[in-house]
């Protein structure tokens, strides 16, 4: 399973990749802004230093909804960079625009995906990714793990290429989760890896092995 950080800041982003673990990035309009990226000229600048930073999949999202419009900002955010993934809605035009992309050459990766209808529409349309929300899924008291596994089973049975990119990970366990389910990349915020490594008897046991190596 692939990782990638789901975030647009830049200290974490360098901090998950220095771990040596880090297989790519995704962002979206909301973690954009929270950055305080504003503007067409700064936006291209702030994914191609993204891309700069990691060597992997740099999803950019669209931020239109009508398909004429969808390809022209998708060709732009393609030309920033070799490593772009062009992140297109799960909406009618959306989909248009993913079989477009994946006609003309540019990876995709189909977002705000919350069932497993939508995910076999992404995947028919070709996307490179599809991203199931499992978070928003939970929030909204169902299972966001559960949808992972019903997608790698359909995906698995219809011999699909694309790739589930479980997103709107939460927690550590989710990641975990979303690896039995059969996710082939997680994307986490900082904090969901670096909760991958807490174990209280890592922490008692080292401070153990430090105390005892005094006496050595
Ligand atoms: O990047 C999309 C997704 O990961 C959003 O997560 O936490 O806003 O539901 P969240």
């Amino acid at each position: 399973m692939k990782f990638f950080i789901d975030t647009a800041n830049l200290a974490q982003i360098k901090e998950a990749n220095e771990l040596g673990i880090l297989d790519g990035v995704t962002t979206n309009p909301s973690l954009m802004a929270k950055e305080g990226i504003k503007g067409e000229e700064a936006i291209a600048k702030h994914y191609k230093t993204i891309c700069e930073i990691v060597d992997g999949d740099i999803s950019a999202e669209v931020l239109s909804t009508d398909f004429n419009t969808i390809v022209e900002e998708g060709k732009k955010l393609a030309a920033i960079h070799p490593n772009i993934i062009v992140k297109v809605p799960m909406i009618k035009d959306g989909v248009k625009a993913i079989k477009w992309f994946t006609d003309n050459g540019i990876k995709t990766n189909c977002t705000l995906v919350f069932s497993a209808g939508q995910a076999i529409l992404a995947a028919k349309a070709g996307a490179t990714y599809v991203s199931p929300f499992i978070g928003r899924i939970d929030d909204s008291s169902w299972d966001g793990v559960e949808l992972i596994a019903q997608i790698a089973h359909i995906y698995a049975l219809q011999e699909f290429d694309t790739q589930i990119l479980a997103a709107s990970i939460r927690n550590a366990l989710h990641i975990v989760k979303c690896a039995e389910a059969g996710a082939d990349v997680c994307t986490c915020p900082l904090e969901s890896i670096l909760g991958l490594l807490k174990h209280p008897l890592t922490d008692i046991g080292l401070a153990k092995f430090l105390e005892d190596a005094k006496k050595m």
